[in-house]
């Protein structure tokens, strides 16, 4: 199965995608590195982590667990790591491995990239979500209530080992939030991956391996494409954020409770779509297919509550946001986007508002 090179000016590591790889996972992990502490959390651990800890038999290693949830990926909970860390004996050639979703990744991530001063970290996703796009490419971090993933760093990981064996546990919502990250990968970049997640429903629903498979590496191949030409988001790198512009608010106007990461971007997404109809960037016909294939995955939760003017003052807050100015991912045609700035505030608005019907 397939092995994607991630090249950054900083390192250069492999994403593998493999059925089984979670009972071999020592093989993967440096020599020189010293004690290791893998962070999950109760879940993860009840799930995997009697496959995790047989195939670690002979490799020392601590588990600590994080309590789950955008709504506790916080520094609060990173400190406390730490210190169970430190308590744990660890030092400077200690080794953190993120074994779990998205938070989990982007936790342990943050938590290495700042453990005196920077250790290693493996990362081990084990939802869709995190497979196709949180464990690859060295983004960390924590939210503030102001806004998502304000605190961060880039630290790219040593490996990335990517069983999807595991998603046969995954909760269905899990499993479909990850979906819409695929969707996502393929508007931007690869018609043919748009295709599969547009034609072959049933089979994607169903989870059916040799899709499944497919799905994740064409995604994961992207990914370590786009962070490899600009690996700190100064210019291609941009385009992984379709439908966040829009996600990211709705996850912090709704304090993180309502949506699934995959979800708000899903609604995102379709803001973003809306977006590109009005200012003549896509045809309808190419709008129709991407709001269809977000569609077939839902539904999604409601956005009763939410107003549009609530939105919009977020975006003002969001990282992405520069001298500000809101950056929006649109696309062109199924498989290209161009990111714009400087956009009417009266069409982002309508956009938002389309969107959340
Ligand atoms: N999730 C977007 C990125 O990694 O850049």
């Amino acid at each position: 199965m397939p092995a994607f090179v991630v090249q950054t000016p900083v390192r250069r590591y492999i994403a593998k995608v493999e059925r089984g790889i979670l009972g071999r996972v020592p093989y993967y992990l440096p020599d020189t590195a010293g004690k290791v502490f893998v962070v999950t959390t109760e879940d993860v651990w009840k799930a995997h982590g009697r496959i995790f800890s047989r195939g670690m038999a002979g490799r020392e290693h601590a588990v600590l667990f994080h309590p789950g949830g955008e709504e506790r990926k916080r520094l609060s909970t990173v400190e406390d790591l730490a210190v169970q860390m430190v308590e744990g004996g660890a030092d400077r050639t200690a080794l953190v491995v993120g074994f779990g979703g998205g938070i989990v990744n982007d936790v342990s991530g943050f938590l290495a990239s700042i453990f005196m001063r920077g250790v290693g970290v493996v990362q081990v996703p084990t939802t869709l979500l995190a497979q196709v796009d949180a464990a690859v490419g060295g983004k960390t971090g924590v939210n503030l209530t102001s806004g998502k993933n304000l605190i961060g760093t880039f630290h790219q990981p040593l490996t990335v080992l990517i069983d999807p064996e595991v998603l046969s546990t995954l909760p269905e919502r899990e499993y479909r939030a990850g979906l819409y990250e695929v969707i996502k990968c393929g508007v931007i970049r690869s018609e043919k991956l748009f295709r599969l997640m547009a034609t072959r429903v049933a089979a994607v629903l169903a989870r059916r391996a040799d899709v499944v498979d497919e799905m994740i590496a064409e995604s994961v191949r992207i990914k370590a494409e786009v962070v490899s030409s600009d690996e700190k988001e100064s210019d291609l790198r941009r385009i992984l954020n379709f439908g966040h512009t829009v996600g990211h608010a709705l996850e912090a106007e709704t304090a993180y409770s309502r949506f699934l990461h995959g979800e708000a971007v899903a609604i995102g997404m379709k803001a973003a779509v809306h977006l590109a109809l009005l200012m003549e960037h896509l045809s309808a016909d190419h709008a129709m297919e991407i709001m269809q294939a977000i569609d077939a995955y839902g539904p999604v939760p409601p956005t009763t509550g939410i107003a549009p003017e609530a939105l919009m003052g977020r975006l003002a807050s969001d990282k992405k946001t520069m001298h500000g100015q809101v950056h929006f991912v649109l696309p062109r045609k199924v498989g290209a986007v161009r990111v714009v700035t400087g956009i009417d505030q009266d069409l982002i608005y309508s956009a938002i508002k389309s969107a959340l019907r």
